[in-house]
């Protein structure tokens, strides 16, 4: 199978890369990224001489860039987005390009080359947040923030080229990753990379919010079964029923790093912050699809791999990073 791999720079496009070209000796890959601030050519350094594999520079809102690729696959899997929340509070604009434009720009080429499937990588984020019970696939979308209504924007632009021009297209909406190479502005990796800078932690509000929350190996293995298994044509959610709130993981953190919870700082919260994300993954589970790693397990070898990788995320702390964090608090 020849795939092209969007955002494959980035953190969980990264690691799928790298789980297929182990996982399928015989599979091509192209990866095509804008490289912004989040996308790092450092998290394929191990697979960068691997012949079958092929990196692209270039934006997925380029039509001309994005068909010269899609002519030689056989499936796209989007990767690519602007992803963190906070950021699209600050800059929402960049989140509708790429999130939205990016998505129609994509569905055009697989529908110009006739691509037997198409996968959109989405987030549990487009559905708002839920009190009690859980978000099914037929969950009506009520995004709360720039970030889930872009996304929320590329899934349905998805749905309706499903729909106007009978194209296979599945849509994926997952819980919160981690794992090793997330980016260190997103809650466990920001976390665990302060104390370990022997920094505070800056917990939004009271730390009660609730996330449900997959390690990387465990969104590789459903993105893989998905790709081979699932139908066109259908939406699935990837979830594994670890919902934590934020103080509970930054307690297991801090535990973890012999740290104690004087290093927690209660921030100004964010605006419009979502409660709480649950999802029901029986659709994609009673296909055969299930989670293998345990949370705290998965949770203390990814805490062991940044305090083993200080010289990956380093140099991404310093320079524009500090500049956003103070106009992030700046601004609330
Ligand atoms: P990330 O922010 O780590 O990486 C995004 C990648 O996309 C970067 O390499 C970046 O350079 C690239 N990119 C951004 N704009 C681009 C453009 N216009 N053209 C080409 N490349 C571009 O993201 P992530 O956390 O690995 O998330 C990957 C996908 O999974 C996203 O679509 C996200 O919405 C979705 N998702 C994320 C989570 C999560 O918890 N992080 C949960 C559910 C779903
Ligand atoms: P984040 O990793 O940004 O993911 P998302 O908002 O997309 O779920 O945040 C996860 C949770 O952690 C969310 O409830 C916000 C909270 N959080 C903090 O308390 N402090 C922080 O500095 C960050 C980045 C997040």
């Amino acid at each position: 199978m020849r795939l092209l791999i969007t955002g494959g720079a980035g953190f969980m496009g990264s690691n799928f890369i790298r789980y297929i070209l182990k996982k399928y000796p015989d599979y091509k890959i192209t990866n095509l990224d804008k490289l912004t601030y989040a996308g790092n050519l450092e998290n394929l350094r191990d697979v960068e001489k691997n012949p079958l594999y092929k990196f692209t520079k270039g934006d997925i809102c380029d039509q001309k860039i994005v068909d010269s690729l899609a002519k030689e696959v056989d499936v796209i899997v989007s990767y690519a987005a602007e992803t963190h929340v906070d950021r699209s509070i600050m800059n929402p604009r960049e989140f509708a390009m790429t999130d939205v434009i990016g998505t129609q720009t994509l569905l055009e080429a697989a529908k110009k080359y006739k691509h037997p499937l198409y996968v959109q990588i989405s987030t549990d984020e487009v559905f708002g947040s839920v009190e009690s019970g859980k978000f099914t696939e037929e969950s009506p979308f009520l995004p709360n923030s720039p970030y889930a209504a872009s996304k929320a924007g590329g899934d349905l632009l998805c749905r309706a080229y499903a729909i106007t021009y009978k194209m296979p297209i599945i849509v994926t909406h997952s819980c919160n990753f981690f794992g090793q190479y997330q980016y260190p502005e997103k809650f466990i990796p920001l976390f665990i990379t302060n104390l370990l800078e022997g920094k505070k932690v800056p917990l939004y509000g009271k730390g009660g919010n609730i996330r449900e929350w997959i390690y990387t190996q465990d969104h590789c293995s459903a993105i893989d079964f998905i790709l081979h298994h699932g139908k066109a044509g259908e939406v699935y959610n990837i979830g594994t029923g670890w919902e934590k709130t934020n103080l509970e993981i930054t307690k297991l953190i801090l535990g973890a790093l012999g740290k104690g919870e004087s290093q927690i700082e209660f921030v100004k919260n964010r605006p419009a912050h979502d409660w709480r994300y649950s999802l029901d993954s029986s659709k994609l589970r009673s296909l055969g699809w299930k989670p293998k790693y345990e949370f705290k397990d998965a949770l203390l070898e990814t805490i062991k791999w940044y305090k083993n990788n200080e010289n990956w995320w380093k140099p991404l702390k310093s320079g524009d990073y500090l500049k956003y964090y103070e106009e992030q608090y700046k601004n609330r």
